[in-house]
Protein backbone atom coordinates (compact mmCIF):
# COMPACT_ATOMS: atom_id res chain seq x y z
CA UNK A 1 0.00 0.00 0.00
CA UNK A 2 1.13 3.43 -0.97
CA UNK A 3 1.09 6.30 2.01
CA UNK A 4 1.19 9.92 1.31
CA UNK A 5 4.12 11.89 2.40
CA UNK A 6 2.34 12.69 5.43
CA UNK A 7 -0.97 11.55 6.58
CA UNK A 8 -4.53 13.45 6.41
CA UNK A 9 -6.06 12.26 9.51
CA UNK A 10 -9.67 11.36 9.24
CA UNK A 11 -12.27 12.28 11.91
CA UNK A 12 -14.34 8.97 10.84
CA UNK A 13 -18.01 9.58 12.27
CA UNK A 14 -18.17 13.06 11.19
CA UNK A 15 -16.73 12.26 7.54
CA UNK A 16 -14.03 15.36 7.55
CA UNK A 17 -10.88 15.68 5.88
CA UNK A 18 -8.34 17.09 7.73
CA UNK A 19 -6.16 19.95 6.35
CA UNK A 20 -2.84 19.28 6.00
CA UNK A 21 -1.33 19.55 9.20
CA UNK A 22 0.56 23.10 9.64
CA UNK A 23 4.27 23.42 8.12
CA UNK A 24 6.28 23.35 10.62
CA UNK A 25 4.54 20.46 12.52
CA UNK A 26 5.96 18.48 8.83
CA UNK A 27 9.52 18.57 10.13
CA UNK A 28 8.20 16.18 12.68
CA UNK A 29 6.89 13.72 10.55
CA UNK A 30 9.59 11.42 10.81
CA UNK A 31 9.12 10.81 14.51
CA UNK A 32 5.62 8.63 13.33
CA UNK A 33 2.84 8.68 10.97
CA UNK A 34 0.15 8.01 13.47
CA UNK A 35 -2.63 10.38 13.72
CA UNK A 36 -5.07 10.01 16.49
CA UNK A 37 -8.23 11.87 17.15
CA UNK A 38 -11.56 12.11 18.65
CA UNK A 39 -14.89 12.77 17.94
CA UNK A 40 -15.68 16.03 19.37
CA UNK A 41 -18.07 14.62 22.52
CA UNK A 42 -17.99 11.32 24.17
CA UNK A 43 -17.13 8.57 21.77
CA UNK A 44 -14.02 8.14 21.24
CA UNK A 45 -12.79 7.63 17.32
CA UNK A 46 -8.93 6.93 16.68
CA UNK A 47 -8.39 7.07 12.75
CA UNK A 48 -6.01 6.76 10.48
CA UNK A 49 -3.48 4.42 12.48
CA UNK A 50 -0.90 2.89 9.15
CA UNK A 51 2.20 3.98 11.31
CA UNK A 52 5.00 2.97 8.45
CA UNK A 53 7.51 5.11 10.03
CA UNK A 54 6.74 4.73 13.91
CA UNK A 55 10.05 3.06 15.95
CA UNK A 56 8.04 1.73 18.65
CA UNK A 57 4.27 1.22 20.17
CA UNK A 58 2.74 4.33 20.99
CA UNK A 59 2.43 5.14 24.37
CA UNK A 60 -0.86 6.98 24.77
CA UNK A 61 -1.55 9.32 27.88
CA UNK A 62 -5.12 9.62 28.82
CA UNK A 63 -5.53 11.92 31.39
CA UNK A 64 -8.91 11.61 31.99
CA UNK A 65 -10.01 8.37 31.92
CA UNK A 66 -13.66 8.72 33.47
CA UNK A 67 -15.60 5.20 31.96
CA UNK A 68 -12.65 4.13 30.03
CA UNK A 69 -14.88 5.32 26.39
CA UNK A 70 -11.78 6.78 24.91
CA UNK A 71 -9.15 4.81 26.59
CA UNK A 72 -11.06 1.52 24.99
CA UNK A 73 -11.05 2.84 21.54
CA UNK A 74 -7.84 4.29 21.28
CA UNK A 75 -6.64 0.44 22.73
CA UNK A 76 -8.90 -1.11 20.17
CA UNK A 77 -7.43 1.30 17.37
CA UNK A 78 -4.01 -0.90 17.21
CA UNK A 79 -3.03 -3.97 18.92
CA UNK A 80 0.21 -2.92 20.68
CA UNK A 81 -0.91 0.78 22.17
CA UNK A 82 -0.12 1.48 25.55
CA UNK A 83 -2.45 3.50 27.64
CA UNK A 84 -1.60 5.66 30.55
CA UNK A 85 -5.13 5.97 32.40
CA UNK A 86 -4.92 8.86 35.11
CA UNK A 87 -8.36 9.80 37.14
CA UNK A 88 -8.50 11.94 40.51
CA UNK A 89 -11.46 10.02 40.79
CA UNK A 90 -11.04 6.72 42.60
CA UNK A 91 -14.25 5.11 40.97
CA UNK A 92 -12.58 5.91 37.73
CA UNK A 93 -9.31 4.40 38.60
CA UNK A 94 -11.33 0.88 39.73
CA UNK A 95 -12.50 0.78 36.35
CA UNK A 96 -9.38 1.27 34.44
CA UNK A 97 -8.04 -1.80 36.89
CA UNK A 98 -10.84 -3.81 35.41
CA UNK A 99 -9.96 -2.01 31.80
CA UNK A 100 -6.35 -3.24 32.75
CA UNK A 101 -7.05 -7.21 33.14
CA UNK A 102 -8.62 -6.98 29.90
CA UNK A 103 -6.35 -5.69 27.89
CA UNK A 104 -3.35 -7.52 29.98
CA UNK A 105 -0.19 -5.43 29.93
CA UNK A 106 -1.16 -2.46 28.05
CA UNK A 107 -2.87 -0.18 30.46
CA UNK A 108 -1.37 1.05 33.33
CA UNK A 109 -3.76 3.06 35.89
CA UNK A 110 -2.81 6.05 37.94
CA UNK A 111 -4.67 7.68 40.59
CA UNK A 112 -4.03 11.28 40.62
CA UNK A 113 -4.61 14.93 39.85
CA UNK A 114 -3.30 17.10 37.01
CA UNK A 115 -1.36 18.64 38.84
CA UNK A 116 0.47 15.65 40.20
CA UNK A 117 0.96 14.05 37.03
CA UNK A 118 4.82 14.38 36.40
CA UNK A 119 5.89 13.56 39.97
CA UNK A 120 3.53 10.19 39.52
CA UNK A 121 5.40 9.46 35.92
CA UNK A 122 8.54 10.17 37.49
CA UNK A 123 8.00 7.50 40.18
CA UNK A 124 7.02 5.07 37.24
CA UNK A 125 10.06 5.58 35.86
CA UNK A 126 8.32 7.24 32.57
CA UNK A 127 10.96 9.81 31.28
CA UNK A 128 9.53 13.58 30.26
CA UNK A 129 9.40 13.99 26.37
CA UNK A 130 8.70 10.31 26.07
CA UNK A 131 4.77 9.81 25.31
CA UNK A 132 3.56 9.71 21.90
CA UNK A 133 -0.33 11.38 22.42
CA UNK A 134 -1.95 12.91 25.35
CA UNK A 135 -5.67 12.97 25.38
CA UNK A 136 -7.77 15.41 28.17
CA UNK A 137 -11.00 15.46 28.11
CA UNK A 138 -12.13 18.16 30.45
CA UNK A 139 -14.76 18.40 33.07
CA UNK A 140 -17.09 15.58 35.19
CA UNK A 141 -18.18 11.94 33.60
CA UNK A 142 -21.05 10.51 32.74
CA UNK A 143 -20.59 8.28 35.43
CA UNK A 144 -20.26 11.53 38.30
CA UNK A 145 -23.34 12.49 36.91
CA UNK A 146 -25.33 9.77 36.95
CA UNK A 147 -24.85 9.06 40.67
CA UNK A 148 -27.01 11.12 43.05
CA UNK A 149 -24.87 11.04 45.81
CA UNK A 150 -21.66 12.38 43.98
CA UNK A 151 -24.13 15.85 44.19
CA UNK A 152 -23.06 16.92 40.85
CA UNK A 153 -26.42 16.66 39.00
CA UNK A 154 -29.29 19.58 39.30
CA UNK A 155 -31.74 16.54 38.06
CA UNK A 156 -30.94 14.07 40.71
CA UNK A 157 -31.64 14.61 44.36
CA UNK A 158 -28.06 14.17 46.63
CA UNK A 159 -26.30 15.44 49.09
CA UNK A 160 -24.49 19.08 47.59
CA UNK A 161 -21.31 17.17 47.49
CA UNK A 162 -19.04 17.77 43.85
CA UNK A 163 -15.52 16.31 45.38
CA UNK A 164 -14.02 14.71 42.10
CA UNK A 165 -11.63 13.09 44.21
CA UNK A 166 -14.28 11.41 45.89
CA UNK A 167 -13.02 10.91 50.01
CA UNK A 168 -9.29 10.84 49.02
CA UNK A 169 -8.74 13.96 51.10
CA UNK A 170 -10.97 14.36 54.01
CA UNK A 171 -10.33 18.35 54.66
CA UNK A 172 -10.96 19.16 51.21
CA UNK A 173 -15.09 21.56 50.81
CA UNK A 174 -17.67 20.02 50.07
CA UNK A 175 -20.29 22.41 47.49
CA UNK A 176 -22.46 22.54 51.15
CA UNK A 177 -19.68 23.98 52.57
CA UNK A 178 -18.89 26.82 50.33
CA UNK A 179 -22.70 28.02 49.96
CA UNK A 180 -23.01 27.44 54.06
CA UNK A 181 -19.83 28.84 54.77
CA UNK A 182 -18.95 31.98 52.23
CA UNK A 183 -20.32 35.45 52.44
CA UNK A 184 -22.10 36.92 49.94
CA UNK A 185 -19.68 38.56 48.01
CA UNK A 186 -17.11 35.77 48.25
CA UNK A 187 -20.03 33.69 46.93
CA UNK A 188 -21.51 36.14 44.01
CA UNK A 189 -17.61 36.10 43.06
CA UNK A 190 -17.56 33.07 42.84
CA UNK A 191 -20.55 32.72 40.91
CA UNK A 192 -20.11 35.36 38.53
CA UNK A 193 -16.09 33.67 37.63
CA UNK A 194 -16.81 30.48 37.22
CA UNK A 195 -20.65 30.27 36.14
CA UNK A 196 -20.20 33.84 34.27
CA UNK A 197 -23.72 34.07 36.26
CA UNK A 198 -25.42 37.67 35.65
CA UNK A 199 -27.45 37.30 38.56
CA UNK A 200 -23.97 36.58 40.87
CA UNK A 201 -24.97 38.95 43.29
CA UNK A 202 -29.17 37.96 43.62
CA UNK A 203 -28.55 34.57 44.13
CA UNK A 204 -25.84 34.61 46.51
CA UNK A 205 -28.21 37.11 48.43
CA UNK A 206 -31.26 34.60 48.32
CA UNK A 207 -28.77 31.59 49.48
CA UNK A 208 -27.55 33.64 52.31
CA UNK A 209 -31.08 34.46 53.05
CA UNK A 210 -32.09 30.93 52.95
CA UNK A 211 -29.27 29.45 54.98
CA UNK A 212 -30.32 31.68 58.04
CA UNK A 213 -33.42 29.26 58.97
CA UNK A 214 -31.27 25.97 58.06
CA UNK A 215 -28.17 24.73 55.92
CA UNK A 216 -28.32 24.26 52.39
CA UNK A 217 -27.47 20.63 52.15
CA UNK A 218 -28.92 18.73 49.09
CA UNK A 219 -29.01 19.60 45.29
CA UNK A 220 -33.02 20.00 45.28
CA UNK A 221 -32.10 22.74 47.96
CA UNK A 222 -29.97 24.64 46.05
CA UNK A 223 -31.26 24.57 42.77
CA UNK A 224 -34.58 25.69 44.23
CA UNK A 225 -33.65 28.51 46.39
CA UNK A 226 -31.45 29.59 42.91
CA UNK A 227 -34.55 29.61 41.43
CA UNK A 228 -36.08 31.57 43.74
CA UNK A 229 -33.84 34.34 42.68
CA UNK A 230 -35.07 34.72 39.26
CA UNK A 231 -38.38 36.64 38.51
CA UNK A 232 -40.98 33.88 37.44
CA UNK A 233 -40.79 34.82 33.48
CA UNK A 234 -37.36 34.05 33.56
CA UNK A 235 -37.75 30.01 33.69
CA UNK A 236 -38.54 29.50 30.15
CA UNK A 237 -36.45 32.24 28.99
CA UNK A 238 -32.63 30.58 29.05
CA UNK A 239 -32.33 27.86 26.68
CA UNK A 240 -29.26 25.61 25.79
CA UNK A 241 -27.37 24.98 22.22
CA UNK A 242 -30.41 22.83 21.19
CA UNK A 243 -33.01 25.70 21.64
CA UNK A 244 -34.21 23.55 25.01
CA UNK A 245 -35.02 25.68 28.34
CA UNK A 246 -32.31 24.94 30.15
CA UNK A 247 -32.60 25.44 34.33
CA UNK A 248 -32.06 28.66 35.94
CA UNK A 249 -29.55 26.78 38.23
CA UNK A 250 -26.87 25.57 35.97
CA UNK A 251 -24.23 28.13 35.83
CA UNK A 252 -24.55 28.37 39.38
CA UNK A 253 -23.38 24.48 39.59
CA UNK A 254 -20.59 24.84 37.08
CA UNK A 255 -19.43 27.79 39.18
CA UNK A 256 -19.44 25.64 42.23
CA UNK A 257 -17.99 22.61 40.73
CA UNK A 258 -15.67 24.43 39.55
CA UNK A 259 -14.38 26.25 42.28
CA UNK A 260 -14.92 23.01 44.44
CA UNK A 261 -12.53 21.08 42.33
CA UNK A 262 -10.12 23.89 41.41
CA UNK A 263 -10.55 23.35 37.92
CA UNK A 264 -9.19 25.63 36.06
CA UNK A 265 -5.56 25.87 37.92
CA UNK A 266 -5.82 22.06 37.29
CA UNK A 267 -6.90 22.65 33.61
CA UNK A 268 -3.47 24.79 33.54
CA UNK A 269 -1.53 22.29 35.43
CA UNK A 270 -2.69 19.64 33.04
CA UNK A 271 -1.62 21.07 29.82
CA UNK A 272 1.67 22.20 31.37
CA UNK A 273 1.86 18.55 32.33
CA UNK A 274 1.12 17.38 28.87
CA UNK A 275 3.82 19.60 27.18
CA UNK A 276 6.53 17.93 29.25
CA UNK A 277 5.63 14.61 28.75
CA UNK A 278 4.99 14.58 25.25
CA UNK A 279 7.93 14.05 22.70
CA UNK A 280 8.38 16.30 19.99
CA UNK A 281 5.69 15.51 17.19
CA UNK A 282 3.96 13.80 19.95
CA UNK A 283 -0.01 14.98 19.77
CA UNK A 284 -2.06 16.84 22.14
CA UNK A 285 -5.80 15.85 21.64
CA UNK A 286 -8.09 18.35 24.44
CA UNK A 287 -11.68 18.75 24.46
CA UNK A 288 -13.92 21.68 26.46
CA UNK A 289 -17.08 21.52 27.45
CA UNK A 290 -17.63 25.42 28.39
CA UNK A 291 -16.29 28.60 27.44
CA UNK A 292 -13.99 29.12 30.60
CA UNK A 293 -12.13 26.13 29.73
CA UNK A 294 -12.18 25.96 25.90
CA UNK A 295 -10.57 30.08 26.33
CA UNK A 296 -7.65 28.86 28.50
CA UNK A 297 -6.97 26.06 25.94
CA UNK A 298 -6.86 28.24 23.00
CA UNK A 299 -4.97 30.89 24.77
CA UNK A 300 -2.03 28.54 26.43
CA UNK A 301 -1.87 26.72 22.93
CA UNK A 302 -1.11 30.27 21.09
CA UNK A 303 1.99 30.39 24.02
CA UNK A 304 0.40 33.14 25.75
CA UNK A 305 1.47 33.53 29.25
CA UNK A 306 -1.05 32.12 31.39
CA UNK A 307 0.97 33.09 34.95
CA UNK A 308 -2.23 35.23 36.12
CA UNK A 309 -5.49 33.27 35.57
CA UNK A 310 -7.43 35.81 37.62
CA UNK A 311 -7.63 37.21 33.52
CA UNK A 312 -10.64 34.39 33.19
CA UNK A 313 -12.56 36.47 35.01
CA UNK A 314 -13.02 39.54 32.74
CA UNK A 315 -16.02 39.73 31.12
CA UNK A 316 -15.61 39.21 26.91
CA UNK A 317 -16.08 42.26 26.13
CA UNK A 318 -12.83 43.85 28.61
CA UNK A 319 -11.24 41.12 27.49
CA UNK A 320 -11.80 42.12 23.65
CA UNK A 321 -10.95 45.69 24.34
CA UNK A 322 -7.47 44.14 26.02
CA UNK A 323 -6.18 41.86 23.48
CA UNK A 324 -7.66 44.31 20.46
CA UNK A 325 -4.32 45.83 19.41
CA UNK A 326 -2.05 42.83 20.24
CA UNK A 327 -1.03 40.95 17.45
CA UNK A 328 -2.13 37.39 16.97
CA UNK A 329 0.40 34.97 18.98
CA UNK A 330 1.75 31.90 17.79
CA UNK A 331 3.23 29.06 20.25
CA UNK A 332 7.03 27.52 19.93
CA UNK A 333 5.81 25.34 21.27
CA UNK A 334 2.81 23.60 19.47
CA UNK A 335 1.50 23.58 16.04
CA UNK A 336 -2.17 22.96 14.99
CA UNK A 337 -3.08 19.86 12.92
CA UNK A 338 -6.51 20.65 12.26
CA UNK A 339 -6.63 24.90 12.47
CA UNK A 340 -10.10 25.10 13.46
CA UNK A 341 -12.05 24.06 16.37
CA UNK A 342 -14.24 20.74 15.90
CA UNK A 343 -17.65 21.19 17.38
CA UNK A 344 -20.32 18.25 17.06
CA UNK A 345 -22.40 18.47 14.32
CA UNK A 346 -26.60 18.90 15.00
CA UNK A 347 -27.27 15.14 14.86
CA UNK A 348 -24.79 14.35 16.99
CA UNK A 349 -25.76 17.11 19.49
CA UNK A 350 -28.97 15.23 19.78
CA UNK A 351 -27.96 11.45 19.80
CA UNK A 352 -25.60 12.90 22.77
CA UNK A 353 -26.78 16.61 24.11
CA UNK A 354 -24.29 16.06 27.01
CA UNK A 355 -21.47 16.53 24.57
CA UNK A 356 -24.05 19.44 22.69
CA UNK A 357 -20.96 22.41 23.91
CA UNK A 358 -17.49 19.83 23.14
CA UNK A 359 -14.70 21.86 21.64
CA UNK A 360 -11.78 19.42 20.25
CA UNK A 361 -8.28 21.02 19.78
CA UNK A 362 -5.45 19.01 18.18
CA UNK A 363 -1.84 20.21 18.24
CA UNK A 364 1.17 18.52 17.45
CA UNK A 365 4.36 19.22 20.08
CA UNK A 366 7.37 20.54 18.44
C1 LIG B 1 -15.30 14.14 30.82
S1 LIG B 1 -14.75 12.90 31.88
C2 LIG B 1 -13.82 11.83 30.87
C3 LIG B 1 -14.64 10.80 30.16
C4 LIG B 1 -13.77 9.81 29.42
N1 LIG B 1 -13.06 10.42 28.33
C5 LIG B 1 -14.58 8.63 28.91
O1 LIG B 1 -14.42 8.26 27.74
O2 LIG B 1 -15.35 8.06 29.68
C6 LIG B 1 -13.52 13.71 32.79
C7 LIG B 1 -12.80 12.86 33.82
O3 LIG B 1 -11.62 13.57 34.18
C8 LIG B 1 -11.42 13.49 35.56
N2 LIG B 1 -10.70 14.70 35.95
C9 LIG B 1 -11.17 15.96 35.90
N3 LIG B 1 -10.25 16.82 36.37
C10 LIG B 1 -9.17 16.07 36.68
C11 LIG B 1 -7.88 16.39 37.23
N4 LIG B 1 -7.56 17.63 37.54
N5 LIG B 1 -7.02 15.40 37.41
C12 LIG B 1 -7.33 14.11 37.08
N6 LIG B 1 -8.54 13.74 36.60
C13 LIG B 1 -9.45 14.72 36.40
C14 LIG B 1 -12.79 13.40 36.15
O4 LIG B 1 -12.75 12.76 37.41
C15 LIG B 1 -13.56 12.61 35.11
O5 LIG B 1 -13.57 11.24 35.42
Amino acid sequence: MRHPPFPLPTICTLDVKLKPIAKKALLYNHYGSSHMLLQPSRQAVVVNSHQPCSRRPEVVLDMTFGGGGHSKAILNSAPDVTVLALDRDPTAIHLAEDLAKEYPGRVKPILGRFSELLSLLSHMRIPERSVDAVLLDAGCSSMQMDQAQRGFALSKDGPLDMRMDGDRYPDMPHAADVVNTLDQQALASILSAYGEERRAWKIASAVVEARRSSPITTTRQLAAVVAGAFPPAAVYARKDRLNRPSHLATKTFQALRIFVNDELNELHAGLRAAQTALRPGGRLVVITFHSLEDRLVKRFLQGEDMSNLDEFHFEQKQRKEKYAERPKQRSEHWAPIKRKVVTPEKQEMLENPRGRSAKLRAVLRL
